[in-house]
């Protein structure tokens, strides 16, 4: 079980006439990380922030950003993801052939790598590099957009990789994106999540802060 339950909600759902009212929102927030969806049109079928956007994001978020880039080749991209200020650069297992390689260059940047799966694909895979990982992102919807059902299986995948990350001594953080609420949020952290996303869930309640109180307090 988890002792630091942290809670990332995603810029996605915020309200994009006035983003600036709503970092603002999760800055007084007791939010750990703003997560930043990027989408290229090609690994995933939406389009999301460009790199213009987000350099005003990054000035106004005063939480660490997590950045998921749901994009092909995304290691052209360090650079850029770097100089947003970026703790954490999510990239996914189906879309890099030479994965060790991009996540040494996440680190040689300056930056904590996170390795993404998709719904489909399976936590053994991640055998042979969740020990040089700093998080395994799981998506618990199909990648590209908010406000989707939960897919239930994403428990059982939860609980083989923090079994996967005891036998391989690593220190990956578990995060689960997609879904998530106070319900399947509990049910994650029962199953042993370190890191909930949550975009609809937190930005389209009513009391922001409110809601993300509960989610944190989902803490065992
Ligand atoms: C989906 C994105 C998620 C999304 C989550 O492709 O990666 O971060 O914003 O939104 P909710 O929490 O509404 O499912
Ligand atoms: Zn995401």
């Amino acid at each position: 079980m988890t002792n630091d339950l942290k809670i990332s909600p995603s810029l996605l759902s915020a309200d994009f006439g006035n983003l600036k009212g709503d970092i603002e929102k999760v800055n007084r927030s007791e939010a750990d990380w703003l997560h930043i969806d990027i989408m290229d049109g090609v690994f995933v079928p939406n389009i999301s922030f460009g790199f213009p956007v987000l350099k005003y994001v990054a000035e106004l978020s005063e939480k660490p950003l997590d950045v998921h880039l749901m994009i092909v080749q995304p290691e052209k991209f360090i650079r850029e993801v770097k100089e947003l200020g970026t703790l954490m650069m999510n990239v996914h297992y189906e879309a890099c052939t030479h994965l060790h390689r991009v996540v040494q260059q996440i680190k040689d940047a300056g930056m904590q790598a996170g390795v993404t799966l998709n719904p489909a694909t399976p936590v053994s895979l991640l055998t042979d590099i969740v020990a040089d990982v700093d998080m395994v992102l799981l998506m618990s919807v199909n990648p590209g957009f908010g406000g989707q059902k939960f897919i239930p299986n994403t428990l059982d995948k939860v609980r083989e990789l923090r079994e996967l990350i005891a036998r391989k001594n690593s220190k990956a953080l578990i995060e689960v994106d997609g879904g998530v609420n106070l319900e399947t949020g509990a049910a994650l952290v029962e199953a042993g999540v370190d890191v909930l996303v949550a975009g609809n869930a937190v930005f389209k309640a009513p009391d922001m802060a409110g809601m993300i109180h509960q989610l944190k307090s989902l803490n065992k």
